[in-house]
């Protein structure tokens, strides 16, 4: 009975999916598919319909010991940290062109697994992890250190100094659901191309396309080692990467407190770490701005993603003169939004991750009307299967608010009005968080006034959600700790090493 319902829910997928989730996944250790130690496995539901898509090895200590043995072999006694750049650079640009030809695939996959369009997995997030292998395939040739003149005055004595940028050893690379795929190749990419090898694991809402892109990697002839999969939860599976010795880095990216943890537990090792965390970004509409931009720009700002972004522009800041412009326009755009499953093309927005998340913010939104908020559109549950919530715009919400301090992670913003430019950038600053932040306006100064003042590791003007992988992405304050993307991303994965020689 219940296998004739699951055969009906995904009889429109593409053989190729088809034939993915017909089978149990399993973690991928030294170049081997493996079940878990235990033998244990979980479900991974398919939040539109709430169905079991398939059942996913669950990995823990044992497992990730495994994974970190190899990782280590990998890196100290095969030649992949040795390889001549080129050739690395020629495996991951083949990964890369392997990714890209499952494009359909992948974004069907992803769309299935997390509820985000498949129109949007195909535009957004396939392309993005494209991007991001070829532009760090490219900096395996361009890694350097320097030559330094130092001032040691030994009489008679010369000598020549240096400085060589080396790959960090075995990182433990763990990620979350919003964006499974991309988050998967911006955490492996410039790892492998410092020649760091990894162990990766993906959020347990969304292990499948990590899986995929795994799969695709080994096909590409990345060695055995180089990466290895632990899917799992993370108490068990992350819990245990982060507290063992032979991993040297943790990247991380997900929520505030776990981030915090993580650290923690890293410094007891002093084992590297980067954090990629919350945010509670502000768009700010200037009353010059060009609201046939700004409306719709600040609309997706907080629905993209059903607004599981940590980007997401969750605190609105309008000028007085045209807030009820602007938040009439952009409830006129959530009212208009289709809900609905990945693959119908008539959906504009789908479910959110997952029934925990759902509660959540249905609890966010339940604890704004108790605050005294007021509910300009949407403000609840849409149908009665799925995981769905409907786009949803409060007023009265206030800097002492729940909803305006807490990271939601669902569509939900918070409106807000001002009445002089000239305390915006404190009021965009009054959040422990410094993700993001976008500007509207076409007064330049203002613009760049603003882009100074407002603490966030990326300022938009006149766009959001725009990111391009040279160009570093982190947060301020409790946003994280370094940066991502660009150069600074090969930093993360490299130590510098001087070298005096007396010649
Ligand atoms: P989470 O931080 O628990 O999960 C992220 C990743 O960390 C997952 O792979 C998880 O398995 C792993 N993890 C969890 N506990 C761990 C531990 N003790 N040691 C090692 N790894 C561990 O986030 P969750 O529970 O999925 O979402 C809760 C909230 O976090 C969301 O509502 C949102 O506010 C925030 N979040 C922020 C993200 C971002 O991109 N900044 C992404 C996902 C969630
Ligand atoms: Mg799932």
């Amino acid at each position: 009975m219940a296998q004739a319902a699951l055969v009906q829910e995904f009889s429109d997928l593409s053989p190729a999916v088809t034939k993915f989730i017909s089978r149990t996944q399993k973690l991928y250790i030294d170049g081997k598919w493996v079940d878990a130690a235990s033998g244990k496995t979980f479900d991974t539901i398919d939040p539109a319909t709430e169905q079991v898509i398939c059942k996913v090895a669950a990995g823990e200590a044992e497992d990730v010991d495994r994974a970190a043995r190899a990782a280590s072999r990998a890196f100290y006694d095969s030649d992949w940290s040795r390889m001549i750049p080129a050739v690395r650079e020629a495996l991951l640009l083949k990964w890369a062109d392997l990714v890209e030809a499952h494009a359909a695939e992948l974004a069907e996959l992803e769309s299935l697994d997390n509820g985000k369009l498949v129109m949007y997995a195909q535009m957004v997030d396939v392309p993005a992890a494209v991007n991001l292998i070829r532009y760090y395939a490219g900096w395996t040739t361009k890694i350097q250190g320097s030559t330094t003149n130092v001032s040691i005055g030994i009489p008679n004595t010369e000598f020549h100094a240096f400085t060589l940028r080396q790959p960090v050893g075995v990182v433990g690379q763990i990620i979350p659901w919003n964006f499974p795929l991309v988050m998967a190749a911006l955490k492996l990419a410039p790892a492998l191309a410092c020649g760091c090898t990894s162990i990766l694991k993906p959020a347990e809402q969304t292990p499948l396309t990590a899986i995929r892109l795994v799969e695709l990697a080994e096909q590409a002839g990345i060695p055995a080692g180089v990466i290895n999969l632990v899917t799992g939860f993370g108490q068990t599976a992350g819990a245990a990467i982060v507290e063992h010795p032979l991993v040297k880095k943790i990247a991380f990216t997900g929520s505030t407190p776990v981030g915090k943890h993580i650290g923690k537990v890293a410094m007891d090792s002093l084992k590297r770490v980067s954090l990629e965390l919350g945010g509670k970004s502000p768009v700010v509409i200037a009353a010059d701005a060009d609201l046939n931009e700004a409306i719709p720009g600040a609309a997706n700002a907080i629905f993209f993603n059903h607004g599981q972004v940590c980007v997401a522009g969750t605190r609105l800041f309008v000028d007085e003169k045209i807030y009820d412009d602007v938040v009439g326009g952009m409830a006129e755009i959530a009212k208009s939004m289709q809900l609905g499953g990945g693959r119908n093309p008539a959906s504009q927005m789908g479910p959110l991750v997952s029934k925990e998340q759902h509660d959540r913010v249905l609890g966010y939104i339940e604890k704004g009307v108790s605050e005294g908020g007021e509910v300009v559109v949407g403000g609840g549950r849409h149908g009665d299967k799925g995981y769905f919530v409907q786009p949803t715009i409060f007023k009265g919400c206030g800097p002492q608010s729940t909803l305006y301090r807490e990271e939601i992670f669902g569509p939900v913003l918070v409106a807000n009005k001002f009445s002089t430019a000239d305390d915006l950038a404190a009021q965009a600053n009054d959040t422990e968080y410094g993700l993001a932040a976008s500007v509207w306006t076409r007064d330049l100064s203002l613009a760049h006034r603003l882009a100074k003042r407002i603490e966030a590791g990326t300022v938009w003007v006149n766009c959001h959600h725009l990111i391009d992988a040279a160009l570093p992405f982190g947060g301020f304050k409790q946003s994280g700790m370094g940066r991502e993307q660009g150069h600074e991303g090969i930093e993360l994965y490299t130590e510098m090493k001087s070298v005096l020689m007396k010649i």
